[in-house]
């Protein structure tokens, strides 16, 4: 067992290692009601049976009934033991871990330092905006009207006129030229003969992640030199793919509502957040990556985008509309006045004006019809063929019926042809998709049959094997004794009561034997940490139950649906009676066999055992009625 600072400083990583962010990492969840799902990461499927629990912090995979913590999660993913994930996770979050022996210990070290240099960077640039040299920044951003509260907030600041201001001031507290390259602040000169500073006499946008550290930065030049914006380069810590700026700040916002808002300059982002709207991000110019809309749909389930007119019609984004709306988020876009971009927008006609291009924005697949509509016009028979032509794979690809019937209706009423003609060439493309599809899974179908079938053989073993079923046990009783240990996973602090109901073989009479050995090790660990004075946090839960098979029954019973409906006083009541009244009943049964031996042998029957089977009835009885 783990010294008591160990298991702090792995109550420190469990904390900071949220665990919907960091299976985010590799899979792509979407939010359900209370959990959130995905394709299982440890076994192929089609279908998303991977579930993670905010609330719980676990996952478990219905598939194949992996399950477990954020530790387990990295172990299996990462394929590290238990030191392992934790150096892993401690990294991530920027917690340092007590003697780091391992080369995963160094390698830590090292991000550790960069998160140093980063956030040095950040405080350098912020102290020379404020400075006298800062003054043309001041002014810029004052010019372009943002509030000394908004160039606090992102920690804006100003890189010098020198060539070597930073690498100075940087080298004088003793930083090694090395780490001040790796973290892309300097750059070697060309002759060889030392470095320079990377950003000059620009305003300086920092990148944060979505913990709020300084990963990279920004540099906009003060007089629209070239280029306009200078970036960190691609570092061990700055990723462009998978970075959104401002996601920190609306993080929260975007979590609440459902909806993130994304711009494309550091600018607009600004802007959006000075004018109180919180849930906007930026992408920083490139197009869209994979990583950065599953980022957004662990988040929300509805992009808002609002580029300048120029780049929302660029193929560059409509592939990057493609890529969000393929993660299964909701893609609506804004159409702004030519020349505008968002902060210009805000700044010339404020913020109700902005809402109200929000409301008005277009679903994605009207969007893209507007566009070939103005495209090609339909003034005459041929433009028209040409729209219906782009327009019709966009209209089968909509998978709900409800929702491809009413747009074929919509637009074939825009466009001037008939509704059946469009009907019929969106019906006609969807059949030869759906060919084409067959032709190429076709032999693959089969494999992925067989492979079905195999997996649901094995987890029907490890179901067997999990649960110990066993034939005599009534079905109701096996449902009675997972629904206690299910409540007092969720509510440890009911466990005593639970024993007591149970009372006198509290947990030890549970027939289900994994149920058994759950309930036991936790009551134990919830009276050990009660009498330690300690709080019992139910985010430990798993750490409870050391063996894998455990943990992962342990996550599949806490983040089962349901739990709501479970968690009330007649649930708790009929359990404990249905437990009850089965064991009393396996004992008059006991008794009625005993009998029957003994009359058929002629031998006297003890009193106390008639006493005893009155006495079950009458209880039996009685329960049966507190029904
Ligand atoms: P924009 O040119 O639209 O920038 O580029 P902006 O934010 O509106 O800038 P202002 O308002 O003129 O100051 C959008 C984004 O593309 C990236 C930046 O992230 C910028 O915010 N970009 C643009 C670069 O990285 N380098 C450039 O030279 C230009
Ligand atoms: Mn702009």
């Amino acid at each position: 067992m783990a010294s008591v600072q160990g298991e702090e400083v792995v109550d420190r990583v469990r904390q900071y290692n949220d665990i919907v962010e960091v299976i985010t990492d590799y899979v792509a969840l979407k939010r359900s009601g209370k959990n959130y799902f995905g394709l299982c990461p440890f076994h192929p499927e089609k279908t998303p049976s991977f579930s993670v629990s905010p609330e719980k912090q676990m996952f478990y995979c219905f598939g194949c009934q992996t399950g477990g913590d954020v530790f387990s999660f990295i172990m299996k993913k990462e394929g590290l033991d238990f030191r392992g994930a934790l150096e892993f996770l401690a990294d991530r979050a920027g917690i340092e871990l007590p003697q780091p022996g391992s080369a995963g210990g160094q390698a830590s070290r090292e991000r550790q330092e960069l998160y140093r240099v980063l956030e040095g960077a950040a405080r350098y640039f912020e102290n020379l905006l404020r400075s006298g040299p800062g003054e043309p920044a001041r002014r810029y951003l004052k010019d372009r009207g943002l509030d000394p509260e908004t160039v606090e907030r992102f920690r804006l600041g100003y890189a010098g006129r020198s060539w070597d201001g930073l690498l100075k001031a940087f080298t004088r507290q003793g930083i090694e030229l090395a780490r001040l390259e790796q973290a892309g602040l300097i750059l070697p000169r060309r002759d060889g003969s030392g470095y320079y500073d990377r950003f000059r006499d620009r305003v300086i946008f920092p990148i944060r992640d979505r913990r709020g550290r300084v990963i990279g930065f920004g540099g906009r030049s003060l007089n629209d030199g070239t280029p306009k914006y200078l970036n960190s380069p691609e570092t061990a810590l700055f990723h462009k793919r998978e970075t959104w700026y401002a996601l920190d700040l609306a993080r929260e916002e975007i979590r609440r509502t459902g909806t993130v808002l994304v711009v494309e300059g550091y600018m607009d982002a600004i802007a959006g957040h000075q004018y109180g709207f919180k849930n906007v991000v930026a992408s920083l110019g490139t197009s869209l990556t994979l990583e950065q809309a599953r980022i957004l749909s662990t988040l929300a389930s509805e992009v808002v985008i609002s580029y300048d007119a120029d780049a929302a019609g660029t193929t560059a984004t409509m592939r990057g509309l493609e890529i969000l709306s393929k993660q299964g988020l909701r893609v609506r876009v804004v159409t702004l006045p030519v020349d505008a971009d968002p902060d210009s927008f805000l700044r010339s006609s404020g913020a109700e004006a902005f809402k109200g291009l929000l409301a008005g924005a277009l679903p994605l697949v009207e969007y893209r019809f507007r566009r070939v509509l103005k495209k090609h016009g339909t003034s005459t028979v041929e433009g028209k063929v040409r729209v219906v032509r782009e327009i019709v794979p966009t209209l089968a690809e909509i998978e709900n019926e409800v929702e491809r019937s009413a747009y074929i209706e919509k637009f074939s009423h825009q466009l001037g042809v008939r509704e059946d003609s469009l009907r019929h060439e969106v019906g006609k493309y969807r059949q030869r998709k759906r060919q084409r599809r067959a032709r190429t899974w076709g032999p693959g179908h089969r494999n992925r049959k067989i492979r079905n079938n195999r997996d649901e053989h094995r987890n029907e073993q490890i179901m067997a094997a999990l649960t110990a079923i066993s034939e005599k046990t009534p079905l109701a009783v096996q449902k009675a004794e997972e629904t206690l240990v299910r409540l007092v996973l969720n509510r440890p602090e009911i466990i005593e009561r639970i024993a007591v109901g149970l009372s006198p073989d509290g947990f030890e009479g549970f027939e289900i034997e994994s149920y058994r050995k759950i309930a036991g090790l936790l009551a134990k660990a919830y009276r050990d940490s009660i009498a330690a004075g300690k709080g019992f946090d139910t985010r430990q839960v798993l750490s409870v139950f050391d063996d894998e098979q455990t943990r992962s029954l342990v996550s599949r019973l806490l983040i089962e649906e349901g739990l709501d409906r479970l968690e009330s006083e007649k649930v708790l009541n009929d359990c404990i009676i249905t437990i009850k009244v089965h064991k009393m009943k396996k004992r008059r049964f006991e008794i009625t066999r005993i009998i029957a031996e003994r009359e058929g042998k002629g031998v006297p029957i003890e009193k106390e055992l008639l006493e005893e089977y009155q006495e079950l009835s009458r209880c039996i009885e009685e329960m049966e009625r507190q029904r």
